[in-house]
């Protein structure tokens, strides 16, 4: 018997991987987490399986239904919403898992702030603009942030920010980014990405708050910096037409030039 984590992707069915849809096929049982995992993937559930939405559990009822599949030698199907490494609670119910010596795999998704850009049209890392991403939220009423975690600190860096469950704390967002980032700053925010009713709003550091509706208060992903204006950037090397490497020597002298696959 085995706990598999799955991904279940930002919302759209079909971003789900076959490796979840097969493994969901073929589990007994089915534990999701709440609304943002779209009822389409759990149709992938065998007819007669046990299907059971956590959304309303706590960890220790959670961990009780696990262990009664395991004692029946059950395998489960564990769905909670995007990627399981940033925000899924996993990590508690790993600990848990492994304190019981009840096996486990993970199966990755598609997460939201992919899923957002995809959306978007935009590539997050721009040569000159952005080479890094800071997935990270805001502090919740139940969440407070590790020090050091701040979004002034990360705007210091001047990545791109996708920043989460933080829709209901935009006005801070915008006030600890704008003296690093500028209040002309390209901002977009991404409700619902990949649902029927996704909506797109862009705007800068200084507009943003006066274009979001009060609708628009949970299961939004608030993308911040200047790669998203989509324009100002370098072009990679990767494509350039006289950059010397490994797949495409430039000249018979060049170090790449005798370069095979498999050699390091
Ligand atoms: C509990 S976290 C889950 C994150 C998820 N594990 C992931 O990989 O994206 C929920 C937050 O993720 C973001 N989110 C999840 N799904 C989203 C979607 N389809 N569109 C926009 N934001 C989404 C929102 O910021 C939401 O408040």
């Amino acid at each position: 018997m085995t706990v598999h984590f799955i991904g279940a992707g930002p919302g759209a069915p079909d971003l789900l991987t076959l490796r979840g849809r097969d493994i969901i096929a073929a589990c007994p049982v089915c534990l999701y987490a709440g609304s943002l995992v779209p009822e389409a993937i759990l149709s992938h559930c065998p007819a007669d399986a046990k299907v059971i939405n956590t959304a309303s559990m706590d960890l220790d009822a959670i961990i009780t239904e696990i262990k009664q599949a395991h004692a029946a030698g059950q395998d489960i199907a564990r769905l909670h919403s995007g990627d399981l490494s940033v925000w899924s609670a996993m990590g508690e119910q790993l600990r848990r898992l492994k304190a019981e010596g009840i096996p486990f795999s993970v199966t990755p998704g598609v997460p939201s702030f992919a899923a957002a850009a995809a959306s978007l049209g935009a590539e997050l890392t721009l040569p000159g603009l952005a080479q890094s991403v800071v997935l990270t939220r805001t502090p919740g009423r139940a969440s407070t942030m590790p020090e050091g975690e701040t979004l002034k600190n990360f705007a210091a860096t001047g990545a791109t920010l996708a920043i989460h469950l933080s829709i209901t704390n935009l006005a801070t967002v915008v006030s600890d980014l704008t003296p690093s980032y500028g209040a002309e700053c390209p901002v977009a925010v991404v409700y619902r990405a990949s649902w029927p009713d996704e909506r797109i709003i862009r705007g800068t550091l200084a507009d943003i708050e006066s274009q979001i509706s009060e609708d628009i208060a949970r299961t939004a992903l608030i993308l911040v910096g200047p790669a998203l204006a989509g324009e100002g950037f370098t072009e990679s090397c990767l494509y350039s037409t006289d950059y010397d490497r490994r797949y495409r020597p430039q000249t018979a002298e060049s170090p790449w030039a005798s370069w095979q696959e498999g050699d390091d």
